[in-house]
């Protein structure tokens, strides 16, 4: 059987998370698990903090925090940001503060090592001799040795993509202090990327790999994965530094020695899966997920993370062979890259106050509008933006207008002509054109999903929720409720269509809105039945759409408070008092 293996990237445990990162790598993973839960898909969704490297040990010393305090912080403020968004892991954990992270990354690389897809170097590397150490990759800042772009990163041209080795950086400068750094020799591990190229790699990346099959590449991911693979070379991946999965003590020079980030990090999203198979008492459970032909391995990425999930960790995967109790790892079936999300055409930056704050964000507005706002301005092709007025436009035209107001019509209408009873059918409406609308609709919505189409999933949605409003519009019960008796009889059936397709739209918006969903099955009361299978799975709805008749509806409320301009103008000028990065 299929199950689905989902990880969204490990956010560094050294600042907040904002909405740029939810809309890259978390709703839409959070989305796409909730709606396969509910279509009774097997499905684990792995996530945690990435909590090495030298990036957070120069943030802490900053400010003059113990490492393991400062990642601790960062761990539980992040995990309350995911909570404020309803994003829902099954497993959740830190690189620090997982049991099974040593022990597994320093597995991984000893296994490479011995397979011969690991080597030994002496290499030079740059060094602040004011800070007194090796410099992060990411804190270097020169000319791209490849494509000649002047604000490459030590680790990665933001222009070309290519995965730099920070010593091939032309001209580069400390971007903590703007010092010239010095290159030191230092002596290190090397991942062999060109073996491993012609030991599996390539052949999975083309198809040709039956065993481990992965759907058509998205074009942003294509295109950087086969300018790396054109050209690809040794990495380093060990680093001198105080803080970091300790490169095995076994292993000759190994002193003072730990993992590059990027080498465990990766790692992370196994050992979360260990402690979580742990933590339900079946410690081998893990291997169900990372090592059977029949998991799809998912890995929702932003597009900076490309190289290292297409490329550099499927490496690991494949050089581990059989070391690990005789069975192979999968390897990613799919890597839904996202562009980037901005906020009014610049860069979110937390410092500058270019940024929403999230706490302020929802002591006003909801989860379900800003995950909903997301979903529609997801940068799916190209680079996109959170703007006030969008977020706006979102709220009041499409979740209140539609979504909510027909809940609320049909639900006030019941109440008011039906005595809050689901009125009794025959059935003379169910094929009715307008609802059959809906029904595509609907069906298109886990279409999409299931092809990583976020925006034109919730597309559908709304289309569905137009189709109802113009059944209603167009049956126009309220005139129906002043006429005959046969005109009574027909606005009983309007309504109990109404009302079965607000079950199924309840189910359908959960994935998009878990909240309002929650509340409108509420307000559907009793008419729902048991609200122990209240969730699915979708293979069980009934066609046409069903509720019970006669059944007592809940208390009919709003769903979607409209945001006041005057409200969006506060926001406006908060923003505008900010000065945002270039
Ligand atoms: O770019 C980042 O935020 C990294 N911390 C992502 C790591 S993803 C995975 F490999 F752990
Ligand atoms: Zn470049």
């Amino acid at each position: 059987m299929t199950r689905y293996l989902v990880t969204s990237a490990l956010p560094y445990a050294n600042g907040p998370i904002h909405f740029g990162h939810i809309a890259g790598a978390y709703l839409p993973a959070d989305l796409y698990v909730r709606w396969l839960k509910m279509t009774g898909e097997e499905v684990l969704y792995v996530c945690g903090t990435d909590e090495y490297g030298v990036a957070i040990t120069l943030q802490a010393d900053q400010e003059g925090e113990e490492y393991r305090d400062y990642v601790d912080r960062w761990h539980q403020e992040i995990k309350s940001t995911f909570d404020q968004f309803r994003i829902e892991f099954d497993a959740w954990s830190g690189t620090a503060r997982c049991p099974h992270h040593v022990s597994a990354s320093q597995k991984f690389f000893t296994t490479l090592l011995k397979k011969g897809f690991v080597q030994e170097k002496t290499t030079s590397q740059w060094y602040s001799e004011d800070l007194e150490r090796f410099l992060p990759d990411r804190y270097l800042e020169g000319t791209c040795p490849e494509c000649a772009h002047p604000e490459a990163r030590g680790d990665e041209c933001p222009k070309c993509g290519m995965w730099i080795d920070a010593s091939q950086l032309v001209n580069p400068v400390c971007t903590i202090d703007s010092s010239k750094p010095v290159l030191r020799e230092s002596l290190h591990w090397y991942l062999d990327l060109p073996a491993l190229k012609e030991n599996g790699l390539a052949a999975w990346y083309e198809g040709e790999d039956a065993e481990r099959p992965h759907r058509p590449w998205k074009p942003n991911v294509a295109g950087h994965v086969e300018a790396m693979l054109k050209d690809i070379k040794e990495r380093p991946i060990t680093r001198d530094l105080p803080w970091g999965v300790p490169v095995p003590k076994d292993i000759e020079s190994a002193e003072g020695k730990v993992l590059y980030v990027w080498f465990d990090a990766p790692v992370g999203y196994i050992s979360a899966t260990m402690e979580w198979a742990e933590s339900k008492g079946e410690p081998d459970a893990w291997k169900t997920w990372w090592q059977s032909p029949d998991s799809r391995l998912v890995h929702f990425i932003g597009k900076d993370n490309i190289a290292f999930h297409a490329v550099v960790f499927p490496s690991m995967l494949l050089g581990q062979g059989n070391a690990w109790d005789g069975e192979p790892f999968v390897l990613p079936w799919a890597v839904p890259a996202n562009e980037f999300y901005n906020l009014q055409g610049k860069k979110f930056s937390t410092s500058s106050g270019w940024h929403l704050d999230s706490k302020a964000f929802f002591d006003s507005y909801s989860a379900d509008a800003a995950r909903f706002h997301l979903v529609m301005t997801l940068p799916e092709t190209a680079d996109s933006e959170f703007s006030w007025e969008g977020f706006q436009s979102t709220n009041n035209s499409l979740l209140a207008d539609k979504l909510g107001n027909f809940a609320s019509r049909v639900l006030k209408f019941a109440s008011k002509t039906f005595n809050n009873k689901v009125p009794h059918s025959s059935g003379v409406l169910d094929t009715h054109p307008l609802l059959a609308t809906a029904d595509e609709a609907f069906e298109e919505i886990g279409i999409r999903i299931r092809e990583f189409e976020f925006r034109a999933a919730g597309q559908a949605l709304m289309r569905g929720c137009d189709a109802l409003n113009t059944f209603f519009d167009e049956q126009a019960p309220w005139k129906l409720a002043k006429g005959d008796t046969e005109d009574l009889v027909l606005c009983g059936e309007v309504v109990e269509r109404c009302i079965a397709y607000l079950e199924l739209l309840s189910r359908r918006m959960s994935p998009f809105c878990p909240d309002a969903a929650e509340a409108l099955r509420k307000m559907l009361g009793e008419a729902i039945g048991n609200s122990d299978s209240k969730w699915g799975p979708e293979s069980k709805a009934q066609s046409p759409a069903q509720v019970i008749p006669g059944a007592t509806l809940g208390e009919p409320g709003i769903l979607f408070a409209k945001i006041e301009d005057g409200a969006l103008q506060e926001e406006i000028s908060r923003l505008e008092g900010a000065v945002p990065c270039e």
